[in-house]
């Protein structure tokens, strides 16, 4: 068993980092397995998922380290196929959204400590500042992926949808947020359509982005040697390949690469984060 699942760790390394790829001498045991088997899918074949199984897996995000035991994170269930339809529509036209077993928008939420710290006639003073912002958003971000994990773990496939703050403000009227809340993204839960052609993702090499007590920038063959993995990888899924023109440029190289995101300070401050 051991050294099956050592063999099959030993493949995804592989696919992960190439012929460069660590060895991992026998470390290997199904939760490893499990986190390095990870591909975002976008195709999914009809399907629910039991309540049983939602329960658990929102148990699963519960369940992660959380900044001051503030506990964070909200989390809304999208079911109304109307509803969705309107997600998917403010998100770019992902069809995954539609199609998903479940679909669930992630939240920071601080309105309940608020009003909790409130009522007991405190002051919120430290809540105006940009770091309880970023706290709430680190928590969220920690509980969403351990229900990644969790869904990867019964066999559904997972894709994040951060095109959800395309459209952001239309977003929070969709869903009737309240104040000292904000939708970081979805997550789209589903049954993989087996015909989706996409595999575990090339990664930057270890060389490139473990430093060793003080800060190394990375060698230019060790990004050349990533941009050869990862244009190999989307000449093979028939996507246009040249990932920094293509992908990297075509994400930061304007403002509008933003998608609508540039306005996304105003919606903090409507929803009563003044960011300070
Ligand atoms: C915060 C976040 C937002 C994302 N948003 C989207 C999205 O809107 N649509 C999409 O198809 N994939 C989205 N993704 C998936 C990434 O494109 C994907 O994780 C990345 O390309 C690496 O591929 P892999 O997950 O298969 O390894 C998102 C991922 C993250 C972490």
């Amino acid at each position: 068993m051991t050294d099956v699942l050592s063999t099959v760790l030993q493949e995804q390394l592989h696919k992960r980092y190439g012929a460069q790829a660590p060895v991992a001498g026998g470390v290997a045991n199904p939760t490893l397995e499990l986190l390095l088997r990870h591909r975002t899918v976008r195709r999914f074949l009809p399907g629910e998922i039991s309540e049983s199984e939602l329960a658990v897996i929102v148990a699963a995000a519960q369940s992660a380290s959380t900044s001051a035991n503030f506990q964070f994170t909200s989390v809304v269930v999208v079911d109304d196929p109307a509803l969705r339809a309107r997600l998917a529509e403010l998100a770019g036209g992902q069809q995954l959204i539609n199609d998903a077993a479940v679909f669930l928008v992630w939240l920071a939420d601080w309105s309940r400590n608020i009003e909790l710290a409130r009522a007991n006639g405190h002051t919120i003073e430290a809540t105006e500042y940009l770091d309880s912002a970023l706290s709430s958003v680190i928590d969220v971000t920690l509980s969403a992926q351990n229900a990644a994990t969790a869904a990867e773990s019964l066999g559904y496939g997972i894709t994040f949808v951060g095109a959800l703050r395309n459209k952001i403000d239309a977003v929070i009227e969709a869903l009737g947020l309240p104040e000292h809340t904000f939708p970081v993204y979805g997550l789209a839960i589903g049954i993989p359509d087996p015909a989706d052609p996409a595999d575990i993702k090339p990664r930057y090499g270890q060389s490139v982005v473990v430093h060793r007590n003080t800060y190394t920038p990375p060698a230019a063959e060790d990004l050349a040697d990533y941009l050869d993995r990862i244009n190999t990888y989307y000449r093979e899924q028939e996507l246009p390949e040249d990932w920094v023109k293509n992908r990297l440029a075509g994400r930061i190289s304007t403002k509008e690469s933003l998608h609508g995101r540039q306005g996304i300070r105003n919606t903090f401050n409507r929803q009563g984060f003044p960011l300070k």
